[in-house]
């Protein structure tokens, strides 16, 4: 079986984020979101991975992905997709590389708790033509969307609707066999222009093929929004063990915390879940619960709580909650009294009073 990774797209809904960086590299936990999928993948046995990747972000997802494929244990393969045309087209652009086999297709943006083994061997045993993960959400029309029968089958499949027939989204998680190919060459374009895959596998359904539906057992995230990808990081650094690499001054340190090589922490408070990166420095301030603090940030005189602070970025004197700071961000000067809430794209510097 292959793997396929789509991380082209343009994550406009991140924006400011993503005018500078791919969404599939904006890291939860300190981790890009992209290696949570590769190693669910290599977890599931499948190693021979194409990389969808648009013009814009390609670069940088291919140097990511080159960091890291020995260590998680695969072979990538880039495929250039010209344009976001859909999920669909993204598989249409990179049949030559699927070549006939079964292909494991993973959002780059999601996340799975528990990763795809358990679904990967349930295709295997069954050997269905397609076969989608389910969860219910509470907000279906932001989604690909299934309509059951009573006996679990699947009566229909629509994209993004505006009177949802339930609340089962479709999961970004998609198995397929070789009859995909001529789903992708035969659908349209939808309302909105792109080539959705949830049409694909309606085109099977509509076709007499089988089409498999399990609903996921644990959490799944897809990092769409600030908001998903604050409460992404929620879920995930809720799971982390607590390991302390680095030095620890005078400081309180309750929960699970880690903190990495060459930080140092002095006079301040550490409550987890918290993921603090290398060489970081954190004086006179309270980080967390749930925050994750990027390698070679500085935070002082500070607090911040439910958010996402990348690599280089400086908080000083400033309360942060629920929010998302790009890479070397600068917030300094006096901050407000109390938390502020805030998304700010690389680079940025707030100067306070
Ligand atoms: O997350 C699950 C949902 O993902 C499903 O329920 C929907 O049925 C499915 O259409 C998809 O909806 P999204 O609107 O969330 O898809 P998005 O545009 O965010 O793209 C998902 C990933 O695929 C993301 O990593 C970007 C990448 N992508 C997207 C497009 C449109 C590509 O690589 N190429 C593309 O042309």
């Amino acid at each position: 079986m292959k793997g396929l990774v789509l991380a082209g797209g343009t994550g406009s809904r991140l924006r400011p984020i993503t005018y500078s960086m791919a969404k599939q590299l904006v890291p939860v936990a300190n981790k890009p979101i992209i290696e949570y999928g590769l190693e669910d993948l290599v977890a599931a046995g499948v190693t021979e991975v194409g990389i969808v990747i648009s013009p814009q972000t390609g670069d940088d997802i291919r140097t990511a992905v080159r960091s890291c494929s020995d260590r998680i244990g695969f072979n990538p393969t880039f495929v250039l997709q010209d344009e976001p045309l859909g999920l669909a087209h993204a598989l249409k652009t990179a049949l030559p590389f699927v070549d006939g086999d079964d292909c494991l297709m993973y959002l780059g943006d999601n996340l799975v708790k528990g990763g795809v083994a358990d679904v990967v061997r349930d295709f295997e045993t069954h050997h269905p033509n397609c076969q989608i993960m389910l969860s219910p959400v509470d907000n279906p029309s932001s989604f690909g969307v299934a309509d059951l029968a009573e006996d679990g089958s699947i009566r229909h499949l629509v994209e993004k609707p505006a009177v949802p027939p339930s609340n089962l989204a479709l999961v970004g998680v998609y198995l397929f066999d070789g009859t995909i190919s001529e789903a992708v060459e035969s659908i349209e374009p939808s309302a909105r222009g792109e080539l959705e895959i949830t049409d694909a596998i309606q085109y099977l359904v509509d076709h007499g093929r089988t089409v498999r539906a399990s609903i996921v057992s644990g959490w799944w995230k897809d990092t769409g929004t600030k908001d998903d990808l604050l409460a992404a990081q929620h879920l995930v650094i809720g799971e982390l063990d607590g390991k302390i690499e680095g030095e620890v001054i005078d400081s309180e340190v309750r929960g699970e915390v880690r903190v990495g090589r060459g930080s140092r922490i002095v006079d301040s408070r550490l409550v987890g879940p918290v993921v603090i990166g290398e060489d970081v420095q954190v004086t006179r301030s309270t980080i967390g619960p749930e925050a994750s603090i990027g390698d070679g940030s500085d935070i002082a005189d500070a607090a911040v709580e439910a958010s996402i602070v990348m690599d280089g970025s400086t908080v000083l004197g400033w309360k942060i909650r629920s929010s998302i700071l790009g890479h070397n961000t600068k917030l300094h000067g006096a901050g407000p009294a109390g938390f502020v809430e805030m998304t700010l794209g690389e680079q940025s510097e707030v100067l306070g009073d």
